[in-house]
């Protein structure tokens, strides 16, 4: 795609949980020096909500009035890094925990969670260099974002992927319990009628199976435009 009238540089990396998204979002977003937005990150803080203040995952208003009264703050630096905070509180972490993880499917569903996010999420991409990571970048957040990509992995080895995640965080899980639950979640986000997973029709396939972050990394800068490079 040729540059936008605008001159900025958007790069949206889709694709099924444990693809290495957000490995490889943050890496190529520290190379280019450029802003890295995890947007699941955003629907694990609407999730950490609901469940900090005991909100049924099925009451979307409830919870989409507390995103809007009192919005998670999310910082993004050039280094790849992002961090998210409530009410001064550092989340950041807590929102990798299995339970937000298993609550975060069912929530994500719904419109008008979606729609809040949706527009924070396009209006970041209005005013910054981004790469950005979720399931609907290509297709709904930024439909014009210079460079698509969907990220794929197979099964086994993104269970075994977000398993040594989380033993790394001092929590147990299993390969078996985590492709089960991945499973899980996968389909949820690709059967739902809003914004499902899919990949867009101009976005470029990367299977990262067997491969190095390095050499994933390395695919998506080669199709940043020439226009872009420093
Ligand atoms: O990328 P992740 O595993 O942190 O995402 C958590 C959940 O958030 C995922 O199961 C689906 C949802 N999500 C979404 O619906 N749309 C996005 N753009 C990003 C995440």
């Amino acid at each position: 795609m040729p540059p936008q009238p605008d001159g900025r540089l958007r790069i949206a990396i889709d694709g099924p949980a444990g693809a290495g998204k957000s490995t490889v979002a943050k890496e190529v977003a520290r190379r280019l020096g450029i802003s890295y937005l995890d947007t699941g990150a955003m629907y694990r803080a609407a999730a950490w909500l609901a469940l900090r203040f005991g909100i049924g995952l099925t009451d979307a208003d409830s919870i989409a009035n507390l995103l809007e009264q009192k919005p998670p703050r999310f910082t993004c630096d050039h280094d790849g890094n992002m961090e998210v905070y409530w009410s001064g509180e550092r989340i950041t972490e807590v929102l990798r925990t299995p339970e937000v993880s298993e609550a975060v499917s069912a929530l994500s569903a719904h419109p008008r969670i979606r729609q809040i996010l949706t527009s924070w999420q396009s209006e970041y991409g209005d005013e910054h260099d981004v790469v950005m990571d979720g399931r609907d970048i290509g297709t709904v957040v930024l439909p014009n974002a210079e460079v698509k990509v969907f990220l794929t992995a197979d099964l086994k080895e993104r269970a075994a992927r977000r398993a040594n995640e989380l033993t790394r965080k001092g929590l147990t899980t299993s390969t078996e319990e985590m492709a089960l639950a991945i499973e899980k979640r996968d389909a949820h986000d690709t059967g739902r009628t809003i914004a499902p997973l899919r990949q867009a029709p101009d976005a470029h396939r990367i299977d990262s199976t067997g491969r190095s972050v390095e050499e994933v990394v390395d695919s998506i800068l080669s199709l940043v435009p020439w226009e872009y490079s420093s």
